[in-house]
């Protein structure tokens, strides 16, 4: 006999195998929508009543025994059933014992599969309020570590080849724009997200007079979804959450990989905080760059779940297809490591060590100047390509004497042009040539400062 307690039962002769209910269930994973999908229920239900399909009693009715269920499930006394299936039809059947038939009216003109889609969501729309506010503290940490050392000279690189001289400051401050990005990115599919799909129904729409403007208004959705096919099947919102929070990961990657280079001793740019690093079981001195590893590899997973979504889209014809359960895991699992990962790297940033002598040094390892010696060459009116070869001369020689630029004597320097003077020294230090970028965007100290109180400003801090 088919188990009497599904909300589906009715038509079948047998029962689901133990396996086959194990496999199409989600309540393991969906039982993290409790609580929206309880603020959805009270809004269609007061929605229904004001439309005349509920009485006041049974609206009375559902609002306190969802007060209860929500107690329940808060106080983890809540009994999850697999037979139940999911989320949904667990609190629908609990709501039906604590209160009769006002619990099985709840779902007039509504069908699990636009209160699914209402319930992701809504989740969602909390989540990426959650996330666009630890974006803006791990800012804010970034933002204190590139004051204290917004004249910190250490090399600029590219090709991973030491470059220019930058002030550590300015190269922190990279991230605060990428991260700045970032949170306009969720806040921008955050106007995507808050659209209300109740009201479409199974596929079609319903033959109650809904009011899906006041049930919207009820929820803070900005707007209805129009299409009823496309509210219940799409989760392009979805995917571009995801895509968000990969981008985000990507960012927190790349200043994984860089964290990790300048805490190895072949750097000693800086140095993690104990609490951030583990040892190893056989090598007594070594401590190891674990968080900042783990994010650069926690970022292949959050990649991995776009690409299950896009993928798990991809073939659906509309409307509903229960491929969609499958969205709920990977985006749950993103928002758990983003979240993760931005609290995580909040905290280590401000621990960071950095060693402004190391960076000094290893910016004299590079000949970083050069370039200020081929712009002073051009202002005292060499044509640029004639500068570079004059100063690549200068370099090869320097090479040679196993000399920094700024160490050679003004006469070496002079045997490359007569244009160089005396007024070449502050030209060619560390200093002078950061302080020498001073525009919008340059990495002199003085616009470092300048960024930083414009940041502040926009955090509202
Ligand atoms: N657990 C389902 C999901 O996550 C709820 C919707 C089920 N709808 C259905 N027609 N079987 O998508």
């Amino acid at each position: 006999m088919q188990d009497s307690k599904k909300g589906w039962s009715g038509r079948f002769t047998e029962p689901v195998s133990d396996l086959v209910k194990r496999y199409t269930a989600s309540v393991d994973f969906d039982k993290r929508m409790a609580e929206v999908d309880i603020q959805g229920s009270l809004a269609h239900a007061t929605m229904l009543q004001r439309a005349g399909v509920l009485t006041a009693d049974d609206l009375r009715a559902i609002q306190s025994g969802m007060a209860d269920i929500l107690d329940e499930i808060r106080h983890g006394t809540f009994e999850w059933s697999l037979d139940l299936e999911d989320v949904h039809m667990n609190i629908e059947r609990r709501l039906t014992e604590k209160i009769g038939d006002a619990g099985k009216r709840l779902h007039t003109g509504r069908s699990r599969n636009d209160q699914v889609a209402t319930d992701i969501r809504l989740y969602l729309r909390g989540a990426i309020d959650m996330l666009i506010g630890l974006v803006h503290d791990l800012q804010l940490s970034l933002l204190d570590l590139a004051e204290k050392h917004a004249a910190t000279v250490m090399p600029g690189f590219t090709h991973l080849q030491v470059a220019q001289p930058v002030t550590f400051g300015h190269h922190m401050l990279a991230y605060v724009e990428m991260l700045g990005r970032d949170a306009e990115r969720f806040a921008d599919t955050r106007r995507r997200v808050n659209r209300l799909p109740l009201g479409a129904a199974a596929l079609a729409g319903t033959t109650f007079p809904v009011d899906r403007q006041y049930t919207a208004e009820l929820l803070n959705f900005e707007a209805v979804c129009e299409n009823s096919l496309d509210a219940v099947s799409d989760r392009d919102f979805a995917i571009e959450f995801s895509a968000a929070a990969s981008l985000t990961m990507t960012h927190l990657s790349r200043l994984s990989e860089e964290l990790i280079l300048w805490m190895s001793p072949r750097f000693g740019f800086i140095d993690i905080a104990d609490r951030f690093c583990t040892g190893s079981s056989i090598m007594p001195q070594k401590k190891n760059p674990d968080v900042p590893e783990l994010v650069r590899g926690k970022t292949g997973r959050v990649n991995g779940n776009l690409v299950s979504l896009l993928t798990l889209m991809k073939g659906q014809p509309l409307a509903y297809n229960k491929d969609n359960q499958e969205d709920k895991e990977p985006l749950f699992d993103t928002v758990d490591t983003l979240s993760d990962t931005l609290r995580i790297y909040a905290d280590m940033m401000r621990g960071i060590t950095v060693r402004p002598d190391c960076m000094a040094a290893a910016v004299k390892q590079g000949y970083a100047t050069a370039t200020d010696l081929a712009d002073y060459l051009v202002k005292k009116g060499l044509p640029f390509r004639d500068a570079h070869e004059a100063v690549a001369l200068a370099v090869r020689y320097a090479e040679e004497k196993r000399k920094d630029l700024s160490e050679l004597q003004l006469v070496e320097l002079q045997s490359f042009s007569s244009l160089i003077e005396a007024d070449i020294a502050e030209v060619l230090t560390a200093d002078g040539s950061i302080a020498a970028r001073d525009h919008i965007g340059g990495t002199a100290p003085n616009q470092v400062r300048l960024q930083i109180g414009k940041w502040r400003q926009r955090l509202g801090v």
